[in-house]
């Protein structure tokens, strides 16, 4: 909040950094007590060398929520960014996802403690990537890593229905998140209630369709980008916040990176939020 008022006071007198403090990021409690930002970074599809790029810009922007996983093959790099930044471990958020092909305690423990080696010894948040027939043992491994203070907190990745309630059944410790694709063509209204209903938070993958969509080019979108002067990238990221979910845009571009965290500063109206609601029923597109 400083940082915005001293950059107030001083427009117009000279050129300055108009990043947004990591501050100004709206943050939401975790079941089990965590405060998270509720937008970060996602760095899946990035080489070594781009997740170290594009992890350091965003840090530099001001996020502290950082998403990357086993089957990225970038947890080092991402770590590196985040130790290089200098700034206090503890400000940051890290998640990583177990890959789903661990069939015994022993592979498990090996996967995970090599997620821990690269991650500099700590995981903030750890998930499962997707359902796998040996995700309960996965689960309980998981559960004793937390017991043990490595890892902070365990959650799911694209759980639903029975998949979702069977985690739910044999956990001693509930998963706190679920990531799962969500986007104005994929909104999972459903879904957001069903995990809502058993104190899961949701966290939004894809949440520009991947660049896959043609969402940034959508006309209603970019309608409501006009009204409000902003980006098509920063109305359905706003979208997100909105909805109360997670949001964790990949970019590359620093550009891109200081537009997607620049949306603190406005809301969309209902009117305009139940817009891009509607928009799944015209669209109805997913990315798998
Ligand atoms: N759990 C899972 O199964 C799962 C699956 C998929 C993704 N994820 C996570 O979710 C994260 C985000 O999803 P995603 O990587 O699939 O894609 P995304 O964030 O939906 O979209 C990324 C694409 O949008 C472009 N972009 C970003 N900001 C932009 C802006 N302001 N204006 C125009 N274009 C912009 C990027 O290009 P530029 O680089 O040119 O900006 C890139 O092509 C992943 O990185 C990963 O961490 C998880």
């Amino acid at each position: 909040m400083k940082k915005l008022l001293f950059t107030t006071l001083l427009a117009g007198f000279m050129t300055m950094d108009l990043s947004l403090a990591a501050d100004q990021v709206a943050t939401v409690k975790l079941e089990n007590g965590m405060s998270v930002p509720q937008l970060g970074c996602g760095v899946w599809e990035l080489s070594e060398a781009e997740a170290y790029d594009s992890v350091s810009m965003a840090i530099k922007h001001g996020y502290r929520l950082i998403d990357t996983a086993q089957y990225y093959k970038n947890e080092k790099a991402t770590y590196n960014a985040v130790r290089d930044s200098g700034i206090d471990r503890d400000e940051f958020f890290i998640t990583t996802k177990l890959w789903p092909r661990y069939a015994t305690e022993q592979d498990i423990r090996m996967a995970i403690d090599t997620s821990l080696e690269n991650l500099g010894g700590r995981i903030d948040l750890m998930l499962i990537h997707w359902p796998y027939s040996h995700d309960e043992l996965a689960w309980k491994v998981m559960e004793d890593y937390v017991k043990k203070g490595s890892i902070r907190a365990i959650g799911l990745s694209n759980y639903t229905g029975e998949k979702l309630s069977h985690i739910l059944k044999i956990a001693t410790i509930k998963p706190v998140v679920n990531q799962i694709e969500l986007h104005p063509y994929n909104p999972r209204t459903n879904d957001i209630k069903e995990n809502l209903d058993n104190g899961i938070t949701v966290e939004a993958w894809s949440p520009l369709g991947a660049g896959r969509l043609h969402l940034l080019v959508d006309e209603t979108i970019i309608e409501i980008a006009k009204k409000y002067h902003k980006s098509a990238a920063q109305i359905i990221l706003r979208w997100d916040i909105q909805k109360g979910v997670i949001t964790i845009p990949r970019s590359t571009k620093e550009n891109h990176l200081k537009e997607n965290i620049d949306i603190f500063d406005f809301s969309l109206s209902k009117e305009d939020m139940e817009k891009i609601d509607a928009l799944a029923e015209v669209k109805g597109r997913a990315l798998w």
